[in-house]
């Protein structure tokens, strides 16, 4: 017998003692009496890999169940969406500490940068504004938008108001704080301030007492 032939005598012999096969041609032996309408059972045993799988099995959840137990007070699911829940409502707070610009309307910056600006000026013709201000915002229903009178006052917060809030009543310009988000009235509005000075091709003649900005 040369190496390799004991090698694989010893790999069956492993694979014997995980199977517990029985030997074939040696069925008799181990044929159940009973004759289920001519179909007969062999009563093997349990393959021994499969059977100590289940064995470990059970040991994991035995471990695993008493882990659960004694760190639910810890751990329970309930406690961990409280906690996630309570993290993240802290985390909001403090954004909005940081951030006060973007929540409180008392604290409004107009934005500068171009995206933002860009983006109030895509917002005044898809928002329809430019129906009745005109895209060049020389006004027509509504009044000129680059001169510095001003019916409802000038200024990124007065002129977010107008728009949040609408003009007055009757006058066709209605309050858009519940179709635009806030930061698209602060784009908007920023939008606004930077055509200030700019000269339409039609302006429609001053309108409004408040001067903004002074000359
Ligand atoms: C249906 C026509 C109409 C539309 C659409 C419209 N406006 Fe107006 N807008 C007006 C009128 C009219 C006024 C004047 C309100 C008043 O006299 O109280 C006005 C006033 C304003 C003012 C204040 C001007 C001032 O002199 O104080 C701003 C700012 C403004 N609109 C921005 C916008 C923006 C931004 C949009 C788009 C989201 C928009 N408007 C859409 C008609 C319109």
């Amino acid at each position: 017998m040369n190496k390799n032939s004991e090698n694989i005598s010893g790999w069956k012999r492993f694979m014997k003692s995980l199977t517990k096969a029985h030997e074939l041609g040696t069925e008799e032996d181990i044929m159940l009496d009973h004759d289920y309408d001519g179909i007969r059972e062999l009563d093997n045993v349990l393959p021994p890999w499969w059977l100590y799988g289940f064995y470990i099995t059970i040991v994991i959840s035995i471990f695993y169940y008493t882990q659960v137990f004694y760190n639910s007070e810890k751990y329970s699911q309930a406690k961990e969406y409280a906690a996630e829940l309570a993290q993240g409502k802290a985390e909001v707070e403090q954004y909005k500490k940081d951030h006060p610009e973007l929540f409180d309307d008392a604290n409004i910056v107009a934005f500068t940068d171009a995206e933002n600006i860009a983006k109030g000026k895509e917002l005044f013709s898809s928002k329809t504004c430019s129906a009745c201000h005109l895209a060049d915002l020389g006004g027509s229903i509504g009044p000129n938008l680059t001169d510095n009178h001003w019916i409802l006052g000038g200024g990124v917060k007065n002129i977010y108001n107008t728009i949040s809030k609408g003009g007055r009543p009757g006058k066709g310009m209605i309050p858009w704080e519940s179709t635009i988000s806030r930061e698209e009235r602060i784009q908007l509005a920023s939008y606004i301030i930077s055509m200030q000075g700019t000269k339409p091709a039609t302006p429609k003649p001053a309108q409004g007492d408040i001067i903004w900005p002074e000359e």
